[in-house]
């Protein structure tokens, strides 16, 4: 019988992962709220969270299409065509995170009252992000959680550590602070243990760092 320990631990991260996506894509869609509304926004800072969460979200999507994927296709033919359409949502999400980017890096440096009525052009794609990345989260996590118990545990690890070592370096604030804030995601401890010694050591300052930038968003 196949150990199901170490899938069910795989899937937990993901969930950590997964829950940083959808924290990211709320906090994104509230901070262009909270601009329109007239609040002080630091708009460097939300250019940088849109880029971050592009890039952090277009990575994951990589890793299961590159990585993921290619396992699960060979042990349950059944599912193929199920991967085939995540792979293809990945694709559109990407270009609708990417094109978000773009847009917002038009915000750089116009004054605060500009900058408002551009956010209310931004918002519809915002939301848009956040709902569709909900939408294929809750069709993906449903598959994962069935098949990858039914991996062998030696395979699970050897994904684990090509994730791990592939795994996006920039922007640990985030990653942290929305793991943690406002409450731990599942998987919180698994993914704690795989980040490099360095990053736990300054988990405090990170979410200094993080409860700061947040702030600077004038969302709570
Ligand atoms: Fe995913
Ligand atoms: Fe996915």
């Amino acid at each position: 019988m196949t150990d199901r320990t170490e899938g069910l631990r795989l899937y937990d991260e993901l969930i950590a992962v997964h829950t940083i996506m959808r924290r990211s894509t709320a906090l994104v869609v509230d901070a262009l709220q909270a601009l329109i509304d007239g609040r002080p926004v630091r708009v460097a800072t939300l250019i940088k969270l849109i880029d971050w969460q592009a890039a952090f979200v277009h990575h994951h999507h990589e890793s299961e299409d590159e990585l993921f994927w290619p396992v699960l296709r060979d042990r349950f033919p059944e599912v193929v065509a199920q991967l085939d359409a995540l792979s293809v949502e990945h694709d559109k999400l990407d270009g609708a995170l990417g094109q978000l980017s773009t847009e917002a890096a038009a915000l750089r440096g116009v004054p605060a009252e500009q900058a408002s009525a551009r956010a209310v052009s931004l918002l519809p794609a915002a939301l848009e992000v956040r709902d569709v990345l909900a939408g294929h989260l809750d069709t993906e996590e449903p598959v994962l959680v069935r098949l990858f118990p039914e991996v062998p545990a030696g395979e699970i690890i050897t994904l684990r550590k090509a994730i791990v070592a592939g795994a996006p370096k920039a922007g640990p604030e985030w990653v942290l602070g929305l793991m943690e804030n406002p409450s731990r995601a599942q998987g919180y401890d698994i993914m704690m243990a795989n980040f490099p010694p360095p990053v736990r050591w300054l988990r405090p300052l990170l979410l200094r760092r993080y409860a700061k930038v947040r702030g600077s968003l004038a969302v709570d």
